[in-house]
């Protein structure tokens, strides 16, 4: 039996896919602030830290499947905290538990991205400079500076960061045998959907965010593509990002792919 630790698994996405992964026979170790089998915080350097002693104690150092799915929207304050979230606490964790999933069975990682990844691209991601370089303190300022327009940026940017920070490892996770993807949602009815829909800031815009399939995503349905790139069907499928948006990208970037 598979074991398979995923972040963020209390709620919305991450609940779905860790009932996905079990139905599909695995272990589930769950990561989230309350209600996990390790509860802590990501936002954190010294919570990362934490989580990934756990981690290491439970599962004695070898891991069969990660999944980072914890994450936060653009309504949070301050909104350098979903930079750390959001970036450092996926490629924290991916770096951490890389050798525990070079000692596992047929070992793969989902990272959960979003379809904002696409939308602030890298030469034009002001938060580019500070994350590659593992700049906590300095990217968080930069958002925390930038008043009405920090919690998009802080959103859009770590998306974008985290997505070049999983085609970045791929040769090295390739070669280490270890099968790293990112999936990126459109818009799912989750908590953090509706708490940026409370918010007057981001309600027009969410609203107004329709793909073309003319509805949003319930929570099982990005599990189950989770699941896919988790499973031995998806055996050579490796450095890639599955859009999972109702074809809100293709809609937007008709040419870019
Ligand atoms: N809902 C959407 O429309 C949508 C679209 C694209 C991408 N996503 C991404 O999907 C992922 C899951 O989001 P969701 O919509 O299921 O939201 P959610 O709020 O339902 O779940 C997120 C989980 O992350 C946990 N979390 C937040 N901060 C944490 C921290 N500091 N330490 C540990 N855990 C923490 C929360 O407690 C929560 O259980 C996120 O990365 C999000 O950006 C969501």
């Amino acid at each position: 039996m598979p074991t398979t630790l995923i972040t963020g698994s209390a709620s919305g996405i991450g609940a779905a896919t860790r009932a996905a992964l079990q139905a599909a026979g695995h272990r589930t170790i769950g990561v989230d602030l309350r209600n996990a089998d390790i509860c802590g915080d990501l936002s954190t350097a010294a919570g990362r830290q934490a989580v990934l002693a756990q981690a290491l104690e439970l599962t004695q150092g070898k891991l069969d499947g990660l999944v980072l799915c914890a994450g936060l929207g653009a309504q949070v304050h301050p909104a350098s905290k979903a930079v750390s979230v959001n970036y450092f606490g996926v490629v924290d964790l991916l770096d951490g538990l890389l050798p525990a999933l070079q000692k596992g069975q047929q070992p793969a990682a989902v990272v959960v991205s979003s379809v904002a990844s696409a939308q602030l691209p890298w030469d034009k991601n002001p938060l580019a400079a500070a994350l590659e370089a593992g700049d906590e303190a300095q990217a968080g300022a930069i958002v925390d500076a930038a008043g009405e327009r920090g919690g998009n940026l802080a959103y859009a940017g770590s998306k974008n960061a985290v997505t070049v920070a999983v085609r970045r490892r791929a040769k090295a996770w390739g070669q280490a045998g270890v099968r790293l993807n990112t999936v990126a949602p459109g818009a799912v009815e989750t908590p953090l959907l509706q708490a940026g829909l409370q918010d007057a800031r981001y309600a027009e815009a969410i609203k107004n965010f329709v793909a073309p399939i003319g509805r949003r995503a319930d929570p099982a349905e990005i599990a189950a593509s989770v699941a896919f790139l988790m499973s031995p069907q998806a055996s050579f499928v490796h450095g890639a990002q599955l859009f999972v948006d109702g074809g809100m990208d293709a809609m937007v970037r008709p040419t870019q792919f």
